[in-house]
């Protein structure tokens, strides 16, 4: 008897043990970004060769965006109902979790999820196939008939309603597949907004029919392989249209007035003394002339065109790193001072900026600045204009509090540490002040507030391709980092320990692995001494 007794408790601790390997072990618990609230359930979901996918009709968009993942694996059977193997309803959700937010169910009867509307189902699908072999996840060979998905109830909603990635095509030329490829990851992480930085110093890459000069001269003043292309307006609208598939929004940059010298070759009038700038590296202060009436007229038709290629409500019109050499000299821009009144050169920019963000308001438009446009006094920005906060390096969070107190909501994008292409340890190009591994980012990221303001939209994460950041090195930059930013920007709910955390990065290499991603190193340690970052 003592010996069953004893027996009877050995097996319940080892039930008890096992319990907690498999709760520790569920593909549940690997999710990222990390869920809200996960509970494993005691049951399972078995694929067939058929499975009956039933939507409503508020989310048809993503029941098709799932049949075409798992029609590759399984029959699938799409139908407008309730009752289904796979059920995705729009009706009836739990109103607290938002737009975005979801529920998902996984039991022996099936699948279900439910949220307020379509993009809340393509989230909650985006967790379902986490719970996928990572072969499906990836589109890869994979006979899923007799899988099984562990039982699971998620109750998920994000942090932050705007979690964006920038890449900078203006600097480096990346080709469309390449921007779609990032779309893609972008959805797996549950980012919503893609930062499309199209116009630089070494580059202008948007076709602009009133001035095919912009690409003609202005994509090749620069003299790198992968500094001449440009994206055609058909290219541009295939894009946005993929992108919105993946419900992510494609905000486009129009930097001025400064990092403009592209486009000051090709239209060399718009400078302060119309001479085409002599270089185009750096930031110099070759600016669009702000007191010329022709500038104005200029940039609006372009933004006719830019406003008719992207249906997003915001449009970035940079601003940034504007200095004021010429300004300072030019009559022009002396005179428009005198004539509205203006303080001085800078006051010129703010004035620059609200004449832009006012026309783009006549359009329905809310324009995003980096945080330039508000460290000094002068001319009032409209209420349409969005601040994106970057320099915390150089200005510390001045930026954000003069958003604050001046009432605009604001994107945190720090250059400590949402710069992605800043490598783990320094490279030839950036010194050590301008590196930092995914510890770095997860515990001292200065974007990732505690207590937001409710200004705060969210956060940004970029790939700036300054100092020849080229195509086939920025996967390695980006991954594994970007898994630490996109959990800041989504993960509602107490933050988990590092360890917990990159435990959890490390169970996506797979994947990554899986999707053919050119992944890097994640913690300084682990890289090794004759690491190549090029
Ligand atoms: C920036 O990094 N110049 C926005
Ligand atoms: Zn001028």
């Amino acid at each position: 008897m003592v010996k069953l007794k004893n027996i009877m408790k050995l097996k319940t601790a080892y039930l008890f043990i096992l319990s907690i390997i498999c709760i520790s072990t569920s593909l549940a618990q690997t999710i990222l970004p990390t869920p809200m609230e996960v509970k494993t359930l005691d049951s399972k979901f078995e694929f067939k060769t058929s499975i009956k996918l039933a939507y409503d009709t508020n989310c048809l968009q993503s029941a098709q965006w799932l049949a075409d993942k798992l029609g590759i694996y399984v029959q699938v059977e799409k139908e407008e109902s309730t009752v289904g193997d796979i059920v995705l309803s729009c009706k009836r959700a739990n109103k607290d979790l938002g737009h975005e937010g979801y529920e998902l169910r996984v039991d022996h009867d099936g699948i279900k999820i439910s949220s307020n509307g379509d993009t809340g189902i393509f989230y909650g699908i985006q967790s379902l196939l986490q719970l996928l072999p990572v072969e499906v996840q990836a589109g890869k060979n994979y006979n899923l008939k007799g899988f099984t998905i562990e039982g699971v109830t998620i109750a998920d909603q994000p942090k932050y309603s705007w979690r964006s990635f920038m890449i900078d095509s203006g600097r480096q030329y990346q080709s469309p597949e390449f921007i779609k490829r990032y779309l893609n990851y972008m959805a797996i992480l549950k980012m919503n907004v893609f930062h499309w930085h199209l116009t630089e110093g070494q580059g202008w890459r948007i076709e602009i029919k009133k001035y095919p000069k912009l690409t003609e001269i202005g994509s090749k003043v620069a003299t790198g392989k992968e500094q001449q292309g440009y994206y055609t307006q058909d290219e541009i609208r295939d894009i946005v249209a993929y992108a919105k598939e993946l419900h992510i929004m494609v905000v486009p940059e129009i930097d001025v007035p400064g990092h403009s010298e592209a486009a000051l070759i090709a239209y060399s009038e718009m400078t302060c003394f119309g001479k085409a700038p002599e270089t185009v590296m750096g930031f110099s202060s070759n600016l669009f002339c702000g007191g010329k009436e022709s500038t104005y007229a200029f940039i609006e038709d372009i933004l006719d065109e830019v406003n008719e290629l992207f249906p997003s409500q915001y449009i970035h019109l940079g601003g940034d790193e504007a200095p004021k050499a010429n300004w300072d000299k030019c009559p022009n821009c002396l005179k428009k001072i005198e004539e509205e009144h203006l303080n001085d050169t800078h006051d010129l920019q703010l004035y620059f900026s609200s004449r832009l963000a006012n026309y783009m308001k006549t359009k329905g438009k809310k324009v995003i600045f980096w945080g330039d446009v508000v460290y000094g006094n002068g001319t009032i920005l409209p209420d349409n204009v969005v601040i994106q906060w970057w320099n915390s390096r150089g200005h510390g969070d001045l930026a954000l509090k003069n958003a604050i107190k001046r009432g605009h909501p604001i994107i945190c994008n720090t250059n400590q540490y949402t710069y992605l292409n800043f490598p783990l340890v320094p490279w030839s190009r950036y010194k050590e002040n301008r590196t930092f591994d995914i510890k770095k980012t997860y515990e001292e990221n200065t974007s990732d507030l505690e207590n937001p303001n409710e200004l705060v939209l969210g956060m940004g994460a970029c790939i700036w391709t300054d100092w020849y950041v080229l195509e086939h090195m920025i996967d390695q930059r980006v991954f594994p980092r970007l898994f630490s930013l996109a959990e800041q920007m989504w993960h509602k709910g107490a933050r988990l320990d590092f360890e917990t955390f990159y435990g959890k990065v490390k169970q996506k290499y797979p994947l990554l692995t899986a999707l053919g991603i050119d992944y890097g190193p994640a913690l300084l340690e682990e890289v090794p001494i004759d690491y190549k970052w090029e």
